[in-house]
């Protein structure tokens, strides 16, 4: 019997190309679409999680929505792995700053993602499991933010399972960011570290590509208008890496 459809994707192998991009939110993923493919059509609709497969310079690419955390990517990305025949995904999401060493609007690319998530536990390794991206699309991501002339920055970040952690009680130092900024993470997010997993196990690829949309140290928040242009340049990068593979 075929895999497919699945209880949360309803299209057929044929109908997602090589690479897909994935935002958290479904209507960004709709966003993209409209803004960046041609001849883009609607691939998944169930829960609304939309899913779409166009051009970007005359080769295909799709676009779907991976949700907010690492259950739901790890529901989307699996299904697009080991169903759908995808062989790259990259994340294209926002973050917070965590360390010095990143500014607000800066493009942070995922060579690394700590977490605090179980989700590694199901794999039953004797150890701790170090979950990275894929060289192959970390080299052609970093080709082309030299080219591109980003201002990018390469590293770990974290995938938290909470966005309000309750340690506002414990003395600055041994709060959870201060800790994981002392060990040279950049960033927080929530989703790659499921993600670089699940390429992992599925002998497939994965990326993981940020925009720093607020600054967990400064304070700092991006207005409207500067999420947009960051969100624009990361884009531009997210879809030149995948017609690059
Ligand atoms: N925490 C988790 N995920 C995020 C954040 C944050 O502060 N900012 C953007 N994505």
């Amino acid at each position: 019997m075929e895999n497919y459809p699945t209880p949360h994707i309803n299209a057929a192998p044929e109908d997602f190309a090589k690479t897909v991009l994935m935002p958290g939110d479904p209507l960004r993923a709709k966003f993209i679409a409209e803004s960046f493919l041609e001849e883009a059509v609607q691939v998944n609709s169930v829960r609304n999680m939309l899913g779409f497969t166009g051009l970007y310079k005359g080769e295909r690419v799709s676009v779907m929505g991976s949700g907010m955390g690492i259950p739901s990517i790890g529901i989307y990305s699996y299904e697009l792995f080991n169903f759908f025949g995808v062989e790259n995904i990259i994340r294209v999401g926002t973050a917070g700053g965590m360390s010095e060493k990143v500014k607000i609007r800066d493009v942070v690319i995922g060579m690394g993602a700590c977490t605090n998530s179980n989700f590694v536990k199901q794999f039953h390794l004797p150890g701790d499991y170090a979950p990275i991206a894929s060289w192959k699309l970390l080299e052609a991501c970093v080709n082309k933010a030299k080219e591109l002339n980003l201002n990018y920055k390469v590293g770990n970040v974290l995938s938290s399972d909470t966005f309000y952690g309750d340690d506002g009680c414990l003395p600055d130092e041994l709060k959870g960011n201060a800790l994981w900024a002392k060990m040279g993470v950049l960033a927080v997010e929530m989703e790659s570290a499921a993600l670089y997993m699940n390429a992992a196990r599925a002998g497939k690829n994965a990326l993981g590509i940020f925009t720093v949309s607020d600054h967990l140290i400064t304070g700092e928040a991006t207005s409207a208008e500067e999420r947009q242009s960051s969100f624009t340049d990361m884009m531009k990068l997210a879809l030149e890496t995948a017609i690059a593979l």
